[in-house]
C-alpha cells in the first residue's frame, strides 16, 4: 500500500522555485549535481555560491544521516551555473520514495536541464576496488516501488515514459573521454539500488551479480526516475567505497563508507569540475 501521507506536496516544488528566484534573481542553473555520502567537500569548489538550508525551500527534504547535510548550492563551476544538492533523503529514513521529487522538479522549473548524481556504492567485481570511480551505465530498482506511484503530475511529464537511455550516452561519452584526459581509471557497470538500510548478506550479493549488478547502493534511482520524467538528461558517477558482502572480510559500515568515499572523492571532483 502506498502511504499518502508520505505523498509529496504538488505544489512545493513550484513554491521553492519561487523562493530561489527570490535568493539568486536570474540565476538559471544549468546543471543539478547531487553530492553523494562524503561527498559533500564538492561544495567548497563552487565559485560565487548562494547557499541556502532546505528548511527554507518548500518541499526540500530536512536531513538526518551523519555525513548527509542539507543545503542547496547555486553558484559557477568552471563558468557553467550550478546547483549542488548537499544531502539527499534515501528510503530508509522511511519518508517514502518521493522525498527527493520536490527538490528535483523545483530545480527543473529553475530551467536545470541536466542532473549529475553521486553516490557511494559497494562493487561485487573484484577488478573494480575501493576508492574506484565508476560510471553507471544503467540501474537495476530493487527499492519497493518508485517515486511516481500515485496520481501523475502532468505539468511535469506523462504518466509511461520511457527509461531508455536514461543514463544519457552522449554525456557518458564526454565522461569517459574527461577520464581519459584527466588520467583517471574510471570503470563503468550497472548500478543496483537496494532499501537498506541493512548491508546485504551474502547470498544477496550473488543474487544480485546474476542480476547483472556492478554497484550495490541505497540511493540515486529514485531521483534518477523522477528527473527522467521531467526530461532532465542524466550522468550517475559513484565512488567505490567497500567489496561488497562475500567478497570481502572487511566489516561493512557507515564509518568505512565515509573514509573510502573520501579516497575516491579526489577523482571525483577532479572529473565533475572539468564535466
Ligand atoms: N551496500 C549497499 N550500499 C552501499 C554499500 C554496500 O556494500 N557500500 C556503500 N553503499
Amino acid at each position: 500500500m502506498t502511504d499518502l501521507s508520505l505523498t509529496p506536496d504538488r505544489d512545493a516544488p513550484f513554491e521553492a522555485a519561487q523562493v530561489l528566484s527570490a535568493r539568486a534573481p536570474g540565476f538559471v542553473p544549468q546543471m543539478v549535481i547531487v553530492l553523494g555520502s562524503g561527498l559533500s567537500g564538492f561544495a567548497k569548489h563552487i565559485e560565487n555560491p548562494i547557499s541556502i538550508d532546505y528548511v527554507d525551500l518548500p518541499g526540500f527534504p530536512a536531513p538526518s544521516v551523519e555525513g548527509h547535510i542539507g543545503k542547496l548550492h547555486l553558484g559557477y563551476v568552471g563558468g557553467l551555473p550550478v546547483a549542488c544538492l548537499a544531502g539527499r533523503k534515501h528510503y530508509y529514513e522511511g519518508r517514502g520514495m518521493g522525498a527527493m521529487t520536490p527538490a528535483i522538479r523545483a530545480l527543473k522549473l529553475a530551467g536545470a536541464k541536466t542532473l549529475l548524481v553521486t553516490n557511494a556504492t559497494g562493487s561485487l567485481r573484484h577488478d573494480v576496488l575501493p576508492g574506484r570511480v565508476v560510471m553507471i551505465t544503467d540501474h537495476i530498482n530493487l527499492l519497493p516501488g518508485t517515486p511516481l506511484i500515485g496520481p501523475n503530475d502532468d505539468r511535469f511529464g506523462p504518466r509511461f515514459f520511457s527509461m531508455a537511455n536514461a543514463y544519457d550516452q552522449e554525456l557518458n561519452q564526454r565522461l569517459i573521454a574527461l577520464a581519459a584526459t584527466l588520467n583517471i581509471n574510471m570503470a563503468s557497470g550497472v548500478y543496483l539500488a537496494t532499501p537498506g538500510p541493512n548491508f546485504e548478506t551474502a547470498a544477496e550479493i550473488r543474487m544480485m551479480a546474476r542480476m547483472g549488478a556492478d554497484l550495490v547502493g541505497m540511493s540515486s534511482v529514485p531521483e534518477v526516475i523522477v528527473a527522467r520524467h521531467c526530461g532532465l538528461r542524466v550522468a550517475a558517477l559513484s565512488v567505490v567505497t567497500n567489496l561488497a558482502e562475500g567478497l570481502t572480510t572487511e566489516e561493512l559500515s557507515h564509518e568505512h563508507t565515509l573514509k573510502h568515499a573520501s579516497v575516491g572523492a579526489v577523482d571525483l571532483t577532479r572529473l565533475v569540475k572539468a564535466f
